[in-house]
């Protein structure tokens, strides 16, 4: 287990305080942070207040971002006047995450399987049909158009491989089983949860779609070595301790193959829940005590710690942070949606 302040660079969302930060520790120039020029380490995205919200919640930033290793270093004017944007500038890998003999595979990993299976509240929640999504969200149906179904000429010369088998990782209840399924991609669903997989299985039925559905937990994939040509993972792997997600993420590594596809959502610092329940890893992982999802672990991560996990594994595509009101409401002990409101990195990857 490695101490976070140790691993992770405390990042701050204050511009100069980050550059005075990096520039300290040698690695990263402040005239290499403060230039457009320099793109490995900067993340870069903006964020607007909802204008419709009287909170004081930012509850929209759908931009764009980043990390454009491959893009153009001339700068962009924009004509666009951008009113109430914050800029935030967030240095990334200046601390390394991984150690080395873990980017290897070889990962202290002892637990209870059986304890995390009952703490798993999905697993209640889908007796009820009533709080099963049906509809692929937003962000997996524009990774599908963007990165697949037709890919710019650019991500084009990048892509090495076709996109036929999909896996999603924890599946839930389907929905985005059911979306790639009719699409005709041959699909893989894995989850903890036997009720998920059940209600997945009638539902495939139902609709005349079929898909492999496997129960087992996300640090454990049942897999081969590169069997799949692209995993999807919606709001799971925040579910896992840092160490639990690096296990995932090289599960995940393992499984997909060289030039293959990795969508995957991340907690972000800015969701309402951060830091509520009890704090297991200080600022980054606690246990809500209440909600529907209470007991479960909770990891989060912002921008920078967020592409430091993926980075040995994957070349980033692209990262960028969503942000919306409950998605289930009513359900039982739900959040009031007044309070609540979800912030997730998006991320996608291609595996190295
Ligand atoms: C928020 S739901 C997301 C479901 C689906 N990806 C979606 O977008 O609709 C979280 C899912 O992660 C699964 N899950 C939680 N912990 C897990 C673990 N350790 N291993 C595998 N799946 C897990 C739950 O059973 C649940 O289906």
């Amino acid at each position: 287990m490695f101490r976070k302040e140790e691993q992770f660079g405390k990042i701050s969302a204050d511009v100069d305080d980050v550059i005075k930060r990096c520039s300290k520790t040698g690695q990263v120039p402040e005239e290499k942070i403060r230039s457009t020029r320099f793109r490995k380490a900067c993340v870069r995205f903006s964020i607007r207040q909802n204008p419709n919200s009287n909170a004081n919640i930012t509850a929209v930033s759908r931009p764009f971002l980043i990390l454009s290793r491959y893009g153009s270093t001339k700068k962009k004017k924009s004509t666009r006047p951008r009113p109430n944007t914050k800029e935030l500038i967030i240095v990334s890998l200046v601390n390394s995450v991984w150690k080395s003999d873990e980017i290897k595979g070889a990962i202290n990993y002892a637990h209870d399987i059986e304890t995390i299976a009952k703490k798993n509240r999905w697993h209640n929640l889908f007796e009820s049909p009533k709080w099963i999504l049906l509809n692929p969200a937003d962000e997996v149906v524009d990774f599908y158009r963007k990165y697949i179904e037709s890919p710019s000429r650019q991500l084009l010369a990048r892509s090495s491989v076709t996109i036929k088998n999909i896996h999603d990782l924890g599946c839930g209840g389907g929905r985005h089983l059911y979306y790639f399924a009719e699409l005709g991609f041959n699909v893989t669903g894995s989850d903890l949860s036997t009720n998920g997989t059940n209600y997945v299985a009638a539902e495939l039925e139902r609709r005349q779609l079929s898909a492999r559905l496997v129960v087992c937990p996300m640090t454990e994939l049942p897999f081969e070595d590169n069997e799949f040509d692209a995993t999807i993972s919606r709001a799971v792997i925040n579910h896992a301790t840092l160490q639990d997600m690096k296990k995932v993420i090289y599960e995940v590594a393992r499984t997909t193959k060289p030039g293959g596809l990795f969508f995957v959502t991340f907690s972000s610092e800015r969701a309402s829940d951060w830091k509520k329940g009890t704090e297991v890893l200080k600022d980054v992982t606690y246990i809500p005590m209440h909600g529907p999802e209470r007991g479960l672990v909770h990891t989060f991560l912002n921008a920078a710690n967020t592409a430091a996990l993926l980075e040995p594994f994957f070349l980033i595509e692209e990262l960028y942070i969503s942000e919306h009101p409950p998605l289930i409401v009513g359900a039982p002990e739900a959040t009031d949606p007044n309070e609540y409101f979800g912030s997730e990195y998006v991320v996608i990857g291609r595996r190295r």
